[in-house]
């Protein structure tokens, strides 16, 4: 969708919207528009049910004596309780309710509100950042779509004082938001499209904004004796692969300690030998979530050139079975040394990370690790769709994430590490088994696996298995994949480690 931005006239045709406040408050443009309209908008107000609050809108189509084709008027709620956030959502709205309406253009009227903390340039930054988000849609493989399902929206024209401003306010969040397209693309790819070799070069495609991106071979994890992610691997045909992404968007500071982020990128999760049920499999093709928004982050950092020194890794493997596959009760050596017997080879994504996170810690001796997993279900039965599970040994940067997160909508819930729940994958064959004892407390029996591959690096895990995937459209994230964490980890990025 083109964004577009411009200074504030009154337009004559064609579809416009205006702003209404809590208790029908008419901004200045929306008053000019009644006017137009000879108390046209007031009336048609009155006639409804319409009262300003936020996530209500109205529609007036052709209104007469004029040549409008459309005008609607959406709620803003209370000045005094309008966010980034809320702005966001209001532009979510405004897409949704205009996109399949046959309008190619519109025009959205932003207006100085009184007792409101946001500048109007800012928040006309944000009403394009969440309409932006809303449009994505994944159509590719549709060949037979009716052309009055498709939208037609192509073009929101925002009209605001000092538009130069809400156009350089926006320019960042309009790369953040291919990051995140980025994602959901990959997410949503099916696992013949995307695998080991074909995510690999999604990733090397990054090299067009400056990041070096290298690709390790299976042959290369062999020599550093990464067993852990190859056992998982070695069911598949598709070769595993680890990607090593580097963004020096500070070089001054390259001899400082990077910070890293790494991903679970298993491009189909069947369970392998300990197979999953077939009801629902399908939705294993976004077991690469966690590698597919450390991809899209290193996109969205790279492209609005973020002043911070950056690594991701992936690691990206196929969990099948076949007569090849690793069966439970096999023993692997991973890269750190530590042994573990693989009791149920469909708690893979433990195994893939346990040698991505060794890897990036020895390699890059980073100032701290946050992770990203589609790990378990039991976050599902915790938090269900609404937050992720966060899981750190480290208090800062636990709460600097669960800020970020609050901050972008992306919400986090922390859970609990400790020596009782470590004690629960101790084994008597090797040094770790990769599953807890029983059922009970399943994500953190999973996190204290991963806390055994990090050392002393403050480090934090993200287990966005709940929220990868959505059934139902939200404002700014249409139903499909979210790419969840992109935008909170751009946020911690911007907020804390840009000086
Ligand atoms: N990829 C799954 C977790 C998952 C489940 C993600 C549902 C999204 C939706 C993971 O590899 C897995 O299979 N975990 C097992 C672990 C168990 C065998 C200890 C699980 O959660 O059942
Ligand atoms: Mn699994
Ligand atoms: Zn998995």
């Amino acid at each position: 969708m083109k964004i577009s931005f411009a200074n504030l006239t009154l337009p004559k045709t064609g579809v416009a919207v205006v702003g209404v406040l809590d208790g029908n408050v008419l901004s200045n443009s929306a008053k000019a528009l009644d006017k137009a309209t000879k108390g046209g908008l007031k009336r048609a107000i009155r006639a409804s049910r319409f009262k300003g609050s936020r996530g209500h809108s109205l529609t007036l189509l052709a209104p007469g004596g004029t040549k409008y084709e459309r005008l609607l008027l959406v709620g803003l709620g209370k000045p005094g309780e309008i966010t980034p956030k809320r702005m966001q959502a209001v532009g979510g709205l405004i897409y949704a309710a205009l996109s399949t309406k046959g309008h190619g253009t519109v025009q959205v009227l932003m207006d100085s509100i009184d007792k409101c903390k946001m500048k109007p340039t800012d928040m006309a930054a944000e009403l394009a950042f969440g309409a932006v988000l809303r449009s994505y849609r994944f159509d590719k493989y549709r060949t037979k779509e009716k052309a009055h399902d498709k939208p037609t929206l192509k073009a929101i024209n925002i009209l605001c004082k000092n538009s130069a401003a809400a156009r350089k306010a926006y320019a960042p969040m309009g790369k953040v938001a291919d990051g995140v397209f980025m994602t959901r693309n990959l997410v949503s790819e099916p696992a013949n499209v995307i695998y080991p070799e074909t995510l690999a070069k999604q990733a090397q495609g990054l090299s067009k904004l400056g990041v070096k991106v290298e690709v390790l071979s299976e042959a290369q994890m062999r020599k550093l004796g990464m067993g852990a992610l190859l056992g998982v691997a070695q069911g598949s045909v598709r070769s595993p692969k680890m990607v090593i992404m580097q963004w020096t968007g500070n070089p001054k500071k390259k001899k400082e300690a990077p910070i890293a982020f790494v991903g679970k990128g298993v491009t189909f999760d069947t369970g392998g030998i300990s197979i999953k049920p077939s009801g629902g499999m399908e939705d294993m093709k976004w077991d690469m979530a966690g590698s597919g928004v450390v991809i899209g982050l290193m996109k969205a950092l790279a492209g609005r050139k973020a002043k911070v020194n950056v690594v991701g890794v992936v690691g990206l493997v196929e969990n099948m079975p076949s007569g090849s596959a690793q069966r439970p009760g096999d023993v692997v050596t991973s890269m750190s040394g530590q042994t573990i017997e693989v009791i149920n080879t469909d708690a893979e994504g433990r195994l893939v990370l346990a040698d991505a996170l060794w890897y990036t810690k020895e390699r890059f001796k980073p100032k701290f690790m946050v992770n990203l997993a589609t790990l378990t279900g039991a976050i599902i039965v915790c938090l269900g769709h609404e937050k992720a599970g966060l899981f750190s040994n480290n208090d800062l940067l636990a709460n600097r994430l669960f800020k970020a997160g609050e901050d972008v909508g992306e919400g986090l819930w922390r859970m609990p590490l400790a020596d009782v729940y470590d004690k629960m994958i101790n084994c008597d064959v090797a040094d770790m088994k990769n599953v807890g004892d029983g059922r009970g407390a399943g994500s953190t029996t999973a996190a204290q696996f991963l806390k055994r591959y990090v050392g002393k690096t403050p480090w934090a895990h993200l287990d966005i298995a709940g929220v990868t995937w959505s059934a139902k459209d939200a404002p700014t994230v249409p139903k499909g994949g979210t790419a969840f964490g992109v935008r909170l980890l751009d946020r911690l990025v911007a907020d804390h480690y840009e000086k």
